[in-house]
């Protein structure tokens, strides 16, 4: 289902010549080995990609796709089309991301994008955000505390995410740390988006509500549902 979601977003909408960003997470890394295979059989060509976390660039490199930073000169700060995943979709298409922790550079390019595009399977739709699958939270370190009291007077419960496989927190590709935020009501996705940020030591959240992406569904019954 997530390969189905990622090619047919690629399929629907990369076109030789452009500039663009690509996503974290298992399912937006087919739609990046996807694009690569196009590029080896010659299908496309002249892609300038900008990546959204390690895990992305590392998977550029092996398909040999061409990289870049959005202050390259080849990129001057601006994308065509943005292809990734979401933790979770509600009908508005406003999503919360950041499940792979890469939620800054994430939202950084999608902002930077003339179009935007998610991947997803049936699994991820949801009623209300933030009351299932928690809102990530990218802080420096040195704000842990302060912001997790901060988010309790917004009805927010925060997990520091700890690692596996390493002992202690989860360190971003930023060098910063990962608070995972449950809410017991629905919120105001939109207004949250820019007040969190608003709180000393928080870099970025994950409510991503100021963009109408075009959403790729892939359902279990083997249909993709296009929704603008
Ligand atoms: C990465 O930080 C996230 O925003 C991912 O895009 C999101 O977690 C979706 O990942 P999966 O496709 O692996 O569920």
């Amino acid at each position: 289902m997530k390969e189905m979601a990622g090619k047919g977003a690629v399929d629907a909408l990369v076109k030789s010549g452009m500039k663009l960003g690509l996503g974290t997470g298992s399912t937006a890394i087919p739609a990046v080995r996807y694009i690569g295979s196009l590029l080896k059989e010659g299908k496309l060509r002249d892609i300038r990609v900008v990546p959204t976390s390690f895990q992305t660039s590392i998977e550029c490199e092996k398909w040999g796709i061409p990289l870049f930073t959005l202050n390259s000169r080849e990129i001057n700060g601006s994308l065509d089309l943005t292809i990734d995943g979401a933790d979770e979709v509600d009908d508005n298409n406003y999503c919360v991301k950041g499940g792979g922790g890469a939620l800054l550079t994430e939202k950084i390019v999608a902002y930077a994008s003339a179009a935007y595009a998610i991947v997803v399977d049936e699994a991820k739709l949801a009623e209300h955000l933030g009351l299932t699958f928690p809102l990530p939270l990218e802080v420096v370190p040195e704000a842990r505390l302060p912001v997790i009291r901060a988010l309790e007077a917004w009805g927010g419960e925060a997990i520091l995410r700890e690692a596996v496989r390493k002992a202690g927190p989860v360190i971003t590709d930023h060098g910063n740390l990962l608070l995972d935020v449950f809410f017991k009501h629905p919120v105001d996705c939109p207004a949250l988006e820019a007040a969190l940020n608003h709180i000393p030591g928080v870099v970025e959240n994950g409510f991503f509500t100021r963009l109408r992406p075009a959403v790729f569904i892939a359902r279990s019954d083997g249909s993709l549902e296009v929704r603008n």
